[in-house]
């Protein structure tokens, strides 16, 4: 007997489409379709399956509509967004939060009625004349502990399209969990749009998180990151959910690292948006498993990692055959890739740092473009947005890790922690144990704010974890969690802090974008046991040696006691003016921090006033003890 919601649907949906979705038996998911069509009208209703067919339905449709356009390359295609939709919008982010409750007072929030008034008003009728595409995707492995069930209604084949690439297929998955899956859903309209397909009311554009019903609402934008429910906007649902269910979910990236003996070793990343998961995740000839969103269980006093996704939405500028091959040859070659706000010319996309230079004409986020155009502020455009990006499957690259479907996810060995920190941190670090890992380098986590989301670019911030803006329960419980989930497991993963943007007295980089991977090499060996460090009072670093002979096996490069002493001298004055944002920030932010956080905040300025006292502002590794005991 078909339910009140089925009956519902029967009069919106054609026969095919109605027994697509009756064939997944839930009651919830059977409402939240009805109640999407009651709200915004669309003139049809479509829902995919896992079919191949159906998959390469979405894709033709988005051609169709051109809401994507081929490029030269067989399998890629163009999508644009907006002027004022180029990245993550956190000014119309927002959970929606009851009465009762209260989110700390970093985290943006409206009052869920007043809210959901706001955004339902907007979504009213916004799909007339257009077909709603109902989608089935999971988060995390199938027939897994980590999997999560997933719906996604969008007026947008753009978007339906990226969750191919970017997710796992879930339509056989929830008709097999039925009336069990318990889904997180997203509910999502591109609005108004102009002639070029681009949503055209960026003024109302909201997207409203609400953690009582887990589901999502996000209208009058198109960009990835603000309508591909399963990206960051789950991932807020998620936090909450691990919070229930004691198990953590992570904005990292997870790689399998080559060592000795043919070993494979797995790192866990974290940085904020644009401050080198992608990268560290791609580096050639490591695996990646996943680049932005992972998720650690506690299984048998071991920290099992798998990926959310499936898929990269990647930020293309910068990637270049010397920096990111591997990326850049995922990119040239035939095969599914989604490119968005590049320049196009002939059918080819250009971007910003792809080492060679752009035409001077063509089309980009702003429509027709030549070089010298400026936009309505007068301000010059550039070729192609600095948050130009590009989608592809996990699948589809060679460095794909064998093991990115296993249920039982990966053992990890080792999580960093990463930002942009001109000024105090250095370039690798390992904690002293899992305590002060999370809490120096994870909770301490400083960063200049970038290009990938709407906003100024380049002012510094706490973004603890580099999760602030997802994290949906408080910030002390969140750190609270992670120091809890350490004590679960026998040995925990080793924690490492790592700065790739560490700048000299001149404003220039002490790094290389390579040397990454003579760190990345440099913690494998650490989390083995098989080299020394040198202690100093924010962590223990590489010894010269170690890394002179890093430099040459990875990279072939000579590496000098200048170059270790730039990166590697500890900046007292620097790192005691950290902690005191650190410590300011979570006494006046984080409304019940644990106090073990300032108990680890105030022994690592004990330690460097110490070492001050003996050793000065500026002190040079050699100062410190080697961990045979030598000076
Ligand atoms: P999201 O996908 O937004 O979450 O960002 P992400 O963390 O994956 O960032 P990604 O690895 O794509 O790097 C973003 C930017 O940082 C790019 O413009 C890179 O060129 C730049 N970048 C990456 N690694 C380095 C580095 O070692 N040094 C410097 N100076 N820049 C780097
Ligand atoms: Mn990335």
């Amino acid at each position: 007997m078909l339910n009140t919601h089925l009956k519902l649907l029967e009069s919106k949906l054609d026969r095919e489409n109605l027994r697509k979705l009756a064939a997944i038996a839930n009651d919830r998911l059977h409402a939240f379709v009805a109640d999407a069509i009651e709200l915004c009208r669309p003139d049809a209703v479509w829902v995919s399956t896992d079919s191949a067919e159906d998959i390469e339905h979405t894709r033709q449709m988005a051609l169709r509509l051109r809401e994507e356009t081929p490029l030269g390359t067989r399998g890629h295609t163009i999508h644009f967004d907006g002027m004022e939709d180029q990245g993550r919008d956190r000014e119309v982010t927002k959970y929606l939060v009851p009465k009762a409750d209260m989110l700390s007072k970093a985290l943006n929030q409206i009052e869920r009625e007043t809210g959901l008034v706001e955004v339902c008003g907007l979504l009213k009728g916004s799909m007339k004349g257009r077909t709603m595409v109902v989608r089935f995707m999971t988060l995390g492995p199938n027939n897994s502990e980590f999997n999560i069930p997933c719906v996604e209604c969008t007026d947008s084949w753009y978007v339906s399209h990226s969750l191919n690439l970017l997710y796992r297929l879930g339509y056989e998955e929830c008709k097999r969990l039925g009336e069990k899956a318990q889904f997180f859903a997203t509910l999502h309209s591109c609005g108004k749009v102009d002639e070029r397909m681009v949503s055209s009311e960026p003024d109302k554009k909201r997207i409203y998180i609400d953690y009582t019903t887990d589901t999502v609402y996000s209208v009058n934008t198109q960009y990835a990151g603000n309508t591909v429910g399963l990206k960051k906007l789950a991932l807020r649902l998620t936090i909450r959910k691990a919070d229930r269910e004691g198990w953590l979910a992570e904005h990292m990236f997870l790689s399998g690292v080559h060592g000795k003996g043919g070993r494979k070793t797995y790192l866990a990343g974290a940085f904020p948006s644009a401050c080198g998961k992608t990268s560290t995740a791609m580096l050639p000839g490591e695996t990646i498993l996943g680049d932005d969103i992972a998720y650690f269980r506690a299984v048998g006093g071991k920290c099992m990692a798998a990926n959310a996704e499936a898929g990269i939405f990647g930020i293309i500028q910068n990637v270049n055959a010397k920096d990111d091959p591997v990326i850049r040859d995922v990119l040239t070659r035939p095969g599914e890739v989604i490119f968005s706000n590049v320049l196009v010319k002939d059918g080819r996309p250009y971007w910003l740092g792809m080492g060679e230079e752009p035409p001077a004409d063509g089309e980009n986020f702003s429509g027709v473009w030549h070089k010298g155009k400026k936009d309505t502020k007068g301000t010059e455009i550039p070729c192609a947005h600095k948050n130009a990006r590009y989608a592809v499957a996990l699948r589809a690259l060679k460095n794909c890790d064998p093991e990115l479907d296993n249920p039982a996810g990966v053992e990890l060995a080792g999580i960093m922690y990463g930002g942009r920190d001109a000024k105090a941190y250095v370039p690798v670090q390992q904690s002293f144990d899992w305590e002060h890992g999370i809490v120096a380098y994870g909770a301490s986590l400083e960063t200049e704010t970038t290009f990938a989301t709407i906003g100024k670019e380049g002012v510094p911030e706490i973004n603890l974890m580099s999760i602030q803006d997802f994290v949906a329960i408080s910030l002390g419980k969140y750190i609270r969690n992670n120091l809890e989930f350490g004590k679960k497991l026998k040995n925990p993963p080793i924690v490492f802090g790592v700065n790739y943007f560490l700048k000299d007295r001149d404003g220039k980089f002490v790094n290389g974008v390579s040397d990454k991977h003579v760190w990345v090499k440099w913690m494998e060996q650490r989390v083995h046991n098989e080299i020394g460090h040198v202690r100093t009072p924010t962590g223990s670093i590489p010894c010269f040696e170690d890394l002179q002979r890093l430099f040459k096996e990875v990279l072939d490069k000579d590496y000098s006691r200048e170059d270790y002493l730039k990166q590697f001298t500890i900046r007292v004055l620097e790192n005691l003016a950290k902690l005191d944002r650190v410590e300011k920030f979570h006494r006046e932010n984080v409304d019940d921090a644990p106090i073990e956080l300032f108990a680890v905040l105030d022994s690592q300025r004990e330690r460097l006033l110490e070492a001050q006292f003996r050793f000065g502002d500026m002190i040079a590794p050699d100062c410190f003890l080697h961990d045979d005991g030598k000076r």
